[in-house]
């Protein structure tokens, strides 16, 4: 199983049924994962060269900054962002802020990283908020 896959699987309680955010997705491949499971799935990042081949029907792209979101408030059942902490670190607290705006009340936010580069952060900043399970570090926020 891929490891992709293996996440969604942990974290199905708030994919299945849902509509999702996978922010700074990268090449989807998190997204692609969810798709079976999820009602809808948005995925952004800042370019769109890592996008390859065509998507699942219900999985959308956009070219969007991720500290400046263009949905209204309250869209996400939940906001996801997969090894990519180490990343966008900078800009954190603005991304923060608007995952949570698009986050519908009581949704929740996930980071997870696989990574060491994610996890020294993640450790650092949310200490044991910063959960293990399997080989992945998971940091849940909730709304
Ligand atoms: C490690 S990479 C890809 C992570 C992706 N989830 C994956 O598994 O392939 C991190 C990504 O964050 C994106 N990124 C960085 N800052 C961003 C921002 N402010 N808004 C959206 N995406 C951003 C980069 O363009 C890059 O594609």
């Amino acid at each position: 199983m891929k490891k992709t896959e293996t996440a969604v699987q942990m974290l199905l309680a708030d994919i299945e049924g849902k509509d999702i955010l996978e922010a700074a997705c990268g090449c989807a491949e998190f997204s692609c994962a969810a798709a079976p499971y999820a009602h809808s799935v948005m995925c952004i990042d800042l370019v769109e060269s890592r996008i390859k081949g065509p998507l699942p029907e219900n999985v959308h792209f956009e070219m969007m900054d991720a500290a400046a979101m263009r949905w209204p408030d309250e869209t996400f059942d939940a906001v996801f962002l997969y090894n990519a902490f180490y990343h966008i670190q900078p800009q954190w607290e603005a991304i923060e802020k608007e995952c949570r705006r698009v986050l519908k009340p009581g949704g929740k936010i996930y980071l997870l990283s696989l990574w060491g580069l994610d996890k020294a952060p993640l450790i650092k900043q949310y200490g044991t908020a910063a959960q293990q399970q399997g080989d992945f570090l998971i940091v849940p926020i909730i709304k």
